[in-house]
């Protein structure tokens, strides 16, 4: 009998991927979740979300290797127990340092020292070292690892068998147990100490963020000296390696860039003067954009689409999405709003293209979703992103 695995929040956007994946490659999966709904769908085939190619891998492993559960026991029979529950932040935007101890807490009466426990959720640091701690006090001493997920959310499958593993460990021998489990998926590790690997992974979203937020700064900028920044961009990157990662300009948004900066802001006693800038312009941008509206169009009279829902292009996650923020303080403003989105399946508010085409005066691509690229109509439409690639003035 091969390893077997207990994924605790493993009906989730990192969970469900990660477990079709080891699935795939010999692991005996349970994926182990509280919400009954998505263990229903999923062991009858289907997946709770997009997943490119997610839905077709768990219909092969479906019942052989792979099934799903809202029950904690068959946690006592795991070699392995990964612990990937959500991690969000708060109202007051404060991370919740004790979600992953409570879940650990949680599977305790079911855990036994043979096992490994791996935790994945994105976690505020010192939470590996609390789970140690809570381990003893019960008795307990499982092998420990942290394993940051740094997955696309949409690309996992592919990306889980390409991204080298930051393994998080205080002994040799959980750093191996935790690494063979990523190696059989046929990528290489990196093994530092568990409070390194919490940092590393808060580090690799807040740089993607602020990386998004100088972008969104330099538009900005651009914009209101009436200059295109996509223009100005490109002659930046034009046969220039040093510049190449300048995004262009976007909602940035999603569940994971902008709350693990604020568990980084947190981490830090809230000094952390440049992921709260970070954070004041891309959270600004909706309201920059719509503020530009006001100087143009009389919005009291003005019927405004949003084209896309979701946080980023092609994928159905509104979680966190900006567009969301720009329709509500829309709703607060224009005669009316309308949205469309092709992927999102949680809106009943949404309407089809044409219909959106037809209502509007005016259109905002919310997200980059391919379909607008194609896009014929003489409305005006805002492009942040440039996807329909005339620029991004506004
Ligand atoms: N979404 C991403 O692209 C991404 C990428 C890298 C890392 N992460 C991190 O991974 C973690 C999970 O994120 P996600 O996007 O998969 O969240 P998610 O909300 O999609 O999934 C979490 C799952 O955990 C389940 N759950 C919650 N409490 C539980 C409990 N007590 N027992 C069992 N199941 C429980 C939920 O029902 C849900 O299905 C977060 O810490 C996140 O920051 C996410």
């Amino acid at each position: 009998m091969d390893t077997k695995i207990v994924i605790v929040g493993g009906g989730g956007h990192v969970g469900l991927p990660l477990g079709l994946v080891l699935a795939d490659s010999e692991f005996e999966v349970t994926a182990v979740d509280i919400e009954p709904s998505a263990v229903n769908l999923i062991n009858s085939g289907k997946m709770p979300f997009f997943e490119d190619g997610a839905e077709e891998l768990l219909r092969q492993v479906l019942g052989k290797t792979f099934k799903a559960t809202t029950d904690y026991q068959i946690i006592q029979e795991a070699d392995v127990v990964i612990v990937v529950i959500g991690t969000p932040v708060d109202e007051h935007l404060n991370p919740d340092p004790n979600a992953v101890v409570s879940v650990i807490e949680k599977c305790v009466p079911y855990l036994n020292s043979g096992q490994i426990i791996i935790l994945r959720s994105t976690v505020f640091p010192g939470v590996t070292k609390k789970v140690e701690e809570i381990m003893k006090t019960h008795g307990l001493t499982p092998d420990l690892s942290f394993c940051p997920e740094r997955i696309l959310e949409g690309q996992a499958l592919k990306e889980l068998r390409l991204l080298p593993q930051i393994v998080g460990a205080d002994s040799e021998k959980s750093a191996n147990r935790a690494s063979v489990i990523f190696e059989r998926l046929g990528v290489e590790t990196k093994i530092v100490s568990p409070e390194e690997a919490e940092l590393a992974k808060l580090f690799t979203n807040v740089w993607r963020y602020i990386k998004f937020a100088a972008a969104n700064q330099f538009w900005l900028m651009s914009n209101e000296a009436g200059l295109d920044f996509t223009r100005i961009r490109d002659a930046i990157a034009f046969d220039y390696p040093r510049a190449s990662d300048l995004p262009n300009a976007g909602f940035t948004a999603g569940p994971c860039l902008f709350k693990d900066t604020m568990q980084l802001a947190a981490f830090s006693n809230n000094n952390f003067a440049l992921g709260h800038a970070a954070m004041l312009v891309n959270e600004g941008l909706p309201l920059y954009v719509i503020s530009k509206l006001q100087e143009r169009f009389d919005l009291r009279e003005l019927n405004v689409g949003i084209l896309g829902m979701a946080f980023k292009g092609e994928s159905d996650d509104i979680r966190s999405s900006l567009a969301y923020k720009l329709k509500k303080n829309l709703q607060f403003k224009a005669k009316n709003v309308f949205l469309h989105d092709p992927f999102v399946t949680v809106d009943k508010s949404l309407i089809s293209l044409d219909e959106i085409i037809s209502k509007s005066d005016i259109l905002i691509v919310g997200a980059p979703h391919n379909i607008y690229k194609e896009l014929t109509t003489t409305k005006p439409i805002i492009d942040v992103w440039n996807l329909l690639g005339k620029g991004n003035l506004i």
